[in-house]
This record gives C-alpha cells, sequence and structure tokens, in this order.
C-alpha cells in the first residue's frame, strides 16, 4: 500500500511558518525517570518562551497516554511505539512552526536516537533531568513507587523496568543538587540563540 501513497506538497513551508513566528521552531526533549521532574520543569520553561511570545506547544507523558497513545503500554514495544508516535506528532509541530516540549520517561537509548532521526539532529535538544531513583521514590508524587514495590504495577522504569540514561546530553539537570530556578535559566539560556532564523 505505501507504494501508492505520493506526498503533496503544500504551498506555506516550515520556512513562512517561522518566519512569520519570527524564531526558529525546534523539539526539546525531556528525559528521565518517572517523578524526576520533567513537567514540572518543561511547564516552567514553556510559561518562560510564552512569556516572551513565543509560539509553544508542550507534549506529556501522562495526558498522551490517556488520548493518542491509550492503546498503548508499558511493555518495552509499547514505549518505542509511544515514543515513535510522539517524534512524529512533533515533527509535524515544528513544521508549523512551533517550539515543542515533550516530557516522557523515554528510558530507551535506542528510542531517543529514533526521534533524532525522525526530526533531524539540528531540531533536537536533549534534557536529562537526572534525578536518583531513591529521590523519585521517596517523593513519590504519584503513589506508583510504592505500588511497583508492592508488585502492583509491573515494568516500572527504575524498579522493575531499565532506564537507560542518557551519555551525551544537551543539558544535564540534577535536581538534587540545584535550585529549579537556575534549572529553568540554564535551559532557556541553551536555547536563547537556537531562536534566532538564521541559525541554520
Ligand atoms: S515512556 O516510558 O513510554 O516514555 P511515558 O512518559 O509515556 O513513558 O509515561 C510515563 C508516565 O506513566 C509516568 O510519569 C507515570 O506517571 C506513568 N506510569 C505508569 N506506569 C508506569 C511504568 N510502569 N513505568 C513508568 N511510568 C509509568
Amino acid at each position: 500500500m505505501k507504494e501508492n501513497i505520493i506526498a503533496h506538497n503544500y504551498q506555506i513551508s516550515r520556512k513562512d511558518r517561522i518566519t512569520a513566528h519570527k524564531h526558529n521552531s525546534f523539539l526539546i526533549w525531556f528525559t528521565g525517570l518517572s517523578g524526576s521532574g520533567k513537567s514540572t520543569i518543561a511547564n516552567l520553561v514553556e510559561q518562560k518562551l510564552f512569556e516572551l511570545g513565543l509560539k509553544t506547544y508542550s507534549l506529556d507523558g501522562d495526558n498522551i497516554r490517556k488520548g493518542i497513545n491509550s492503546d498503548l503500554t508499558f511493555a518495552p514495544e509499547d514505549r518505542t511505539e509511544n515514543i515513535r508516535r510522539i517524534a512524529e506528532v512533533s515533527n509535524l509541530m515544528l513544521d508549523a512552526g512551533l517550539i515543542v516540549l515533550a516530557a516522557f520517561v523515554s528510558p530507551y537509548k535506542k528510542d531517543r536516537e529514533n526521534i533524532r532521526t525522525i526530526v533531524k539532529d539540528v531540531n533536537f535538544v536533549e534534557v536529562y533531568i537526572n534525578t536518583s531513583v531513591e529521590e523519585c521514590e521517596r517523593r513519590d508524587v504519584k503513589g506508583l513507587y510504592k505500588k511497583a514495590r508492592a508488585g502492583e504495577i509491573k515494568n516500572m522504569t527504575g524498579i522493575s523496568a531499565p532506564y537507560e540514561a542518557p551519555e551525551n546530553p544537551d543539558i544535564e539537570i540534577k535536581t538534587e543538587n540545584e535550585t529549579i530556578e537556575d534549572s529553568v535559566t540554564r535551559i532557556v539560556e541553551f536555547i536563547t540563540p537556537k531562536l534566532q532564523l538564521n541559525h541554520e
């Protein structure tokens, strides 16, 4: 069937859209354990960017898994599909000229590499929210670690499923050592030069 599908080129391009928005579009990908602080930090970064008048959108694991990806479990192959779909959705949003913030556990290195391939390296900023599993379990905001220890949740990342930490993230945030304000500032400062339209 695939060979019968021919892409149609629309006249309004990404370049037209980013020119209208007056800033580049790219994907800021937050990876880390459940409860590490990904969504909290992504939310604050988006607020800062939005206040500057930039066009943004946030995608978040817990929300996406209630809608478009509600058919997926936490088995490795479903996590891979979860991340693939989000990368494709992000890619459309990049084409729409948005700065996309995505907060997903995304525990497998190969899945994160696949995002880079889908959206292209130059459009991808990887932020590793490095909070130890001990600290995530201590915080246990959603009570999931307790359930995992009790055997009520299978495949819990950090407990009964692996987390493959990024080796060369663009930004690493150690939430146990730095304040949330400093983390947000560091991310905003890193991406500011990438906003320039002549960056690419
Ligand atoms: S991912 O591994 O496929 O990237 P995703 O970010 O979409 O995960 O969803 C993670 C969220 O689902 C966590 O923040 C947590 O609230 C919830 N969750 C429920 N079960 C699990 C589990 N077994 N492992 C990790 N997160 C889980």
